[in-house]
Order: C-alpha cells, then structure tokens, then sequence
C-alpha cells in the first residue's frame, strides 16, 4: 500500500469517528464502541521516527538488464522500500517494497528490495529506506515514517552496459583485507564484481553470520552500494547448518531469467555487459557427494548435471550466442596443469580442480568459443594460457593466505580486445594482463 494510500485510510477512519459521534451516520453505519475504541487507539498512537533503524550501507545484488536488488540491515521489524530514478533529484521516483506477495517481506533484521522494470545499459540513482512496524492494537500495524539511506547510483547490465567488470574471490571473511579489494574497484569504477565464492572462513550456522559476511561487514562503508555484486557459490559456502537459508540475506536471480526446466537453478546466471557475455557455474563442494562430511545430503553431482543442460541452452539466446567475448565463472577451477592435482574424484583431501564440472561443461565452452574462465578456491593467482585441445583460458584468483595475495582481476573491452589485469589488491601492484580477441561469430548483437 503506498503512503498516500494509508494517509486517506486514516482520514476516513478519523472521519468516520467524528460523524459518529455527531450523530450523523444512519444506524447501521457507526462502528461497533469496541472496533471504534480499537481505531481511536490506532489513530492516537504516535510512531516517533526512528533512530539506527538502517544497519549499514544497501548492497546490490543480482543485476540484470531489467532488473536489480538490494538487500540491507535494519535493528528492528520494518518493512522495507527503495525509490529509483533516471536522476540524481530522485525526481518522478519509483517506489519499491520488499519483495513478497502478496505479503511484503518484512523482518527484523534483513530487508530485500527488488527493482524490476528498468531499462537495460541505464544509469540510475537510488535510495533504500525502512519504516519500522509497531502493533498499537493487537495485530493491526502501524509504520512510522521512511528512514532513507543517502542516494547511490548503478547501472542495469545488457548489451549497451559498460564492457566492465571485475572479479574478487576467497574472501574468507578477512575483512581487512577485502576491503582492500573494495577499494580498487571503486576506484577503476567497476560497475559489476562477480564474489566468486568462498566468503565465510568455515562454518555459517545462524543467518546472523551471512548478515555479517554480506550487509554489516566490519568495511561496510558501502562496498557495494554502488558497485552490483553477483554472487557465485564456493565450496565452503554450502558449509554450516545455515548454507541454505543464503537466499534470506542474498537474494536468488529471477525465476524469469531460466526455462521452468532450469527452476531450481536459482543462482546461474548469464547476461551482457556491454560486449562480454558473463555466464556463472556454480561448481560446488570440493569433495564427493558420498564423502561423510556431506551426511548424505548432498548432491552436487546431478545439480552439476542440471546446469550442463541450462548452459547449453545459453548459446540458443542471441544476446550470449552473439557476443563477442563470453566469459565464464567458476569457484573451483576446471583445469590444473599440475598431473597430480586433485581432480576431486577421490574421498582424499579434496578438489584442487574439478574434473567432475570440466567433463561436463567444457565441451559446451568449447564448441561456444568461450575465451576466458575465471575461477578460485586455489588462493593463489594462475594464468593458464589456452591449447588447442582447450583453447579458454584460465584465470585462477588470489585469496587470503600467508603466502599469497588478494586480488581484483578487472575486465574492460579496449581498443577491440578482452583486457583482464589482475591487481594485487594487498600491494597495490598489477601483476598481470591477459588480451583476448573477439571471437568469431555471426550477427553480433
Ligand atoms: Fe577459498
Ligand atoms: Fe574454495
């Protein structure tokens, strides 16, 4: 209900009060003493505006061409709106309300917000903003006014987005570090960052933790009120008797966005920034299913299976068949050059790369003339040039470790080619450029 909607409901029910009492209504039309005794209570009831109500900076999430999400904290039961425009006056501004239908998803702790009718490539400015609920009379609810966050700004993905992006990986909750990371994009003005998975240290248990790693992280200075993030699953984020409730802190893509076939596959993605194709595997747990510390609840191996399917099916839209640089995103990498490395196939240790995920998806990527793999879970920085038999390149991501380093791999289009340098983030260094030329495909789009 919009506000302008609760303000007339609450003048009639004033209205209707004082012509009761004036003996005005037919009979019939008066309330009964005890409803109206229930709106008097309603109505004097005076909501103060609240104070440290937004916990935190809104983070975006889930871009896409026609539609983007924020999620934030709040420290009480609010309901939660955010205002969207093509201007930095908010002038003529959309309201949103958090998602949810047809009851409006309210809490008390994390508010997710979906905008959806944008316009693809389009820069918008935005506000997140909560009122908080109080019940003056048993159920009925009140809201106070809106506490809004300062306005940020995004960009909606699609073919006519900046071809920009970047990549941060195995995070592990090192958070000083990360916020290194965070820095850098901003600075190169990164509009999109794949989390390419592996953001908790080990276990999350209660969501409460998910509330810390995501929207009040220790430099949640705004990490990703203006920068979208997509996030991508890595072994350790299915750790923890909380995995699955993710979705209440991070939003799922869109059910649009995938064939009723592909429902279940909630976190894929494919979609256009400017000229590069951005297509997200998730890889799963670095061990088998039938290893004990899955408890036999797993089963990676036929959600792997599920999105060999949905990624063929990528290749039949124009938007990914047509561009002319595709990458793909992986946690764990499908490729190591070392012959002894865990493929993941065995109950010892666990995967340094996937096998399993490689044989299944690889040839699509392949046969699609994907160019460039960017991966984790290795915590060290790798270039695997590209061979004829696999001719896409790997990018492994740096991540917390003694030895290694963090880093921002960040992708632009120049000058015709696919420029992938990689910082490292903890000296404030590029250590890597990778060009690739477009691929060769008819009717670009
Ligand atoms: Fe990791
Ligand atoms: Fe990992």
């Amino acid at each position: 209900m919009s506000e302008k909607m609760n303000l007339e409901r609450r003048s009639f029910l004033k209205g209707t009060a004082l012509l009761a009492a004036a003996g005005l209504l037919e009979k019939g039309q008066a309330m009964m003493p005890s409803e109206q005794a229930a709106y008097d209570k309603y109505n004097a009831c005076n909501v103060p505006r609240p104070t440290g109500l937004l916990d935190g900076e809104p983070v975006l999430q889930v871009p896409a061409p026609d539609s983007m999400g924020v999620a934030f904290a709040v420290t009480a039961l609010s309901n939660g709106f955010v205002e969207v425009a093509e201007n930095p006056q908010m002038e003529g501004a959309t309201r949103f309300m958090a998602e949810g239908f047809p009851l409006a998803g309210i809490d008390d702790r994390v508010l997710r917000v979906r905008m959806t009718g944008l316009k693809p490539g389009t820069k918008y400015w935005y506000r997140a903003g909560a009122a908080k609920l109080v019940h003056p009379v048993g159920y009925w609810t009140k809201p106070s006014e809106i506490v809004w966050s300062s306005v940020h700004t995004f960009i909606t993905a699609g073919a006519n987005a900046p071809s920009h992006f970047g990549m941060m990986c195995d995070t592990h909750a090192a958070f000083e570090q990360m916020a290194k990371i965070t820095k850098k994009y901003r600075e190169l003005g990164t509009p999109l960052v794949v989390w390419n998975g592996d953001i908790p240290t080990s276990l999350t248990n209660k969501r409460e933790d998910f509330v810390k790693h995501y929207l009040v992280p220790p430099h949640n200075d705004g990490y990703a009120a203006d920068t979208a993030i997509v996030l991508n699953r890595g072994n350790h984020d299915f750790r923890g008797t909380a995995a699955n409730r993710l979705c209440e802190v991070m939003m799922p893509r869109l059910p649009t966005e995938r064939a009723m076939r592909d429902i279940a596959l909630d976190r894929n993605f494919a979609f256009r920034m400017g000229e590069v194709a951005l297509i997200g595997l998730d890889t799963g747990e670095d061990k088998p299913d039938h290893h004990p510390a899955n408890g036999g609840f797993s089963r990676f191996t036929p959600y792997r299976v599920a999105q060999a399917a949905w990624l063929k099916d990528q290749f039949k839209r124009p938007e990914i068949a047509g561009a002319p640089y595709i990458v793909a995103f992986v946690h764990i990498p499908l490729f190591d050059p070392r012959p002894n490395a865990n493929p993941g196939t065995t109950l010892e240790d666990y995967a340094v790369w996937h096998k399993e995920c490689a044989d299944l998806w690889s040839p699509t990527l392949i046969e699609n003339g994907v160019q460039l793999v960017l991966a984790g879970h290795q915590h060290r920085y790798r270039y695997d040039a590209p061979t004829p038999q696999r001719p896409w390149a790997q990018i492994v991501g740096g991540g917390k470790g003694k030895t290694t380093f963090q880093t921002l791999v960040d992708c632009q289009v120049e000058d015709g080619e696919l420029v992938a340098r990689v910082h490292n983030t903890d000296a404030g260094t590029v250590v890597g450029e990778h060009r690739f030329k477009p691929r060769a495909v008819q009717g670009m789009v």
